[in-house]
């Protein structure tokens, strides 16, 4: 018999976690188990509203349980945050490419955040650590939210920078602080690439993943074009809007290429005739 691509397979949420007033990660429990590579998403359905992707949040050594990490913006997010533990969403997927492995393995990484931009990259750190990536190389994190409230995977954060490993350095900056504590920089995410430059420019051949808004991935790009970074090892995630989610339907197109199956992960080499907004 023909699968159909479009059908859904129940899974159950056990586990929520509230990470910032507007963003929820949710533990899935699968049908069955399923292997993915960090940037790779999912299409969640909630039942009579809807589909979205979203990027798995967690390792890919972890099969059967998976998490997502979502923001609510709109129709399908607003449901999925009412849920509660033991409601039953659908999934289909993984879908996309996922993010260059074989080009991060081997080479220092510079992973660069903003806002929920940290969820597919969270799965990419998790691997990179469970794997020993940083016994052999360096490990940058830059991670940017608008305030220290919006700041997501906070425990996990703490961890990652207590880790006694010169070889992994996180760096953490907010857009602002009102009156709440916060001990890093402040600023926009590009300012830390522009102060870490000197120790940036020592790397081994590094690769650079971008993943957040637009408008960051933009001054990002800037940024380490103007470095003289190689633009065949900076590489961001792409967000359209989409409906199939299989390279079927035209609606996350960019130029000639699919972000669903193409993507949504591209380096600026492939992408640069494409981005306009890069340009702007
Ligand atoms: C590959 C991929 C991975 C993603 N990963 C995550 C993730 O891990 N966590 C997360 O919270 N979100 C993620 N998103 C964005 C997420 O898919 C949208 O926020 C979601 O589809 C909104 O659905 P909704 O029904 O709640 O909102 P809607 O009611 O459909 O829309 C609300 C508003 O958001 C806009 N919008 C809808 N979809 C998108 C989109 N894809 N990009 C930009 N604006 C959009 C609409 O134009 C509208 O203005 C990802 C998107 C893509 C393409
Ligand atoms: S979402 Fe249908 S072609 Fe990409």
């Amino acid at each position: 018999m023909i699968e159909n691509p479009y059908l859904p397979s129940p899974a159950k949420i056990i586990e929520i976690i509230e990470e910032t007033p507007d963003i929820k990660t949710f533990k899935l429990e699968l049908e069955r188990e399923i292997s993915f590579t960090p940037g790779q998403f999912l299409e969640i359905y909630c039942y009579g509203v809807g589909e979205m992707p979203i990027s798995i949040s967690s390792s890919p050594l972890e099969k059967k349980n998976v998490e997502i990490s979502v923001k609510k913006v709109g129709k399908v997010s607003s449901l999925l945050h009412e849920a509660e533990v033991g409601d039953i969403v659908g999934v289909r997927g993984p879908y996309g490419n996922g993010f260059p492995l074989d080009i991060i393995l081997g080479r220092d990484a510079v992973l660069i955040g903003g806002g929920i931009g940290l969820a597919p990259l969270r799965s990419l750190i998790k691997y990179l650590l469970e794997t020993g990536f940083i016994s052999r190389n360096k490990l940058y994190l830059l991670y940017g939210a608008r305030s220290p409230r919006d700041v997501v995977f906070k425990n996990e954060i703490e961890k990652w920078l207590n880790i006694d490993e010169k070889n992994f350095r996180v760096y953490l900056t907010v857009d602002s602080t009102e009156s709440e504590e916060w001990n890093h920089e402040i600023g926009f995410v590009n300012s830390l690439v522009d102060k870490l430059k000197p120790e940036l420019k020592k790397l081994n051949n590094p690769v650079a993943i971008i993943c957040g808004p637009p408008i960051m991935i933009k001054f990002v790009v800037k940024d380490l074009l103007k470095m003289k970074w190689n633009e065949a090892r900076i590489f961001f995630s792409l967000e359209r809007v989409m409906k199939c989610g299989i390279g079927k339907c035209g609606h996350c197109a960019i130029g000639d290429k699919y972000v669903c199956i193409d993507g949504p992960v591209f380096s600026y080499k492939e992408m640069a005739s494409n981005l306009e907004f890069i340009e702007g």
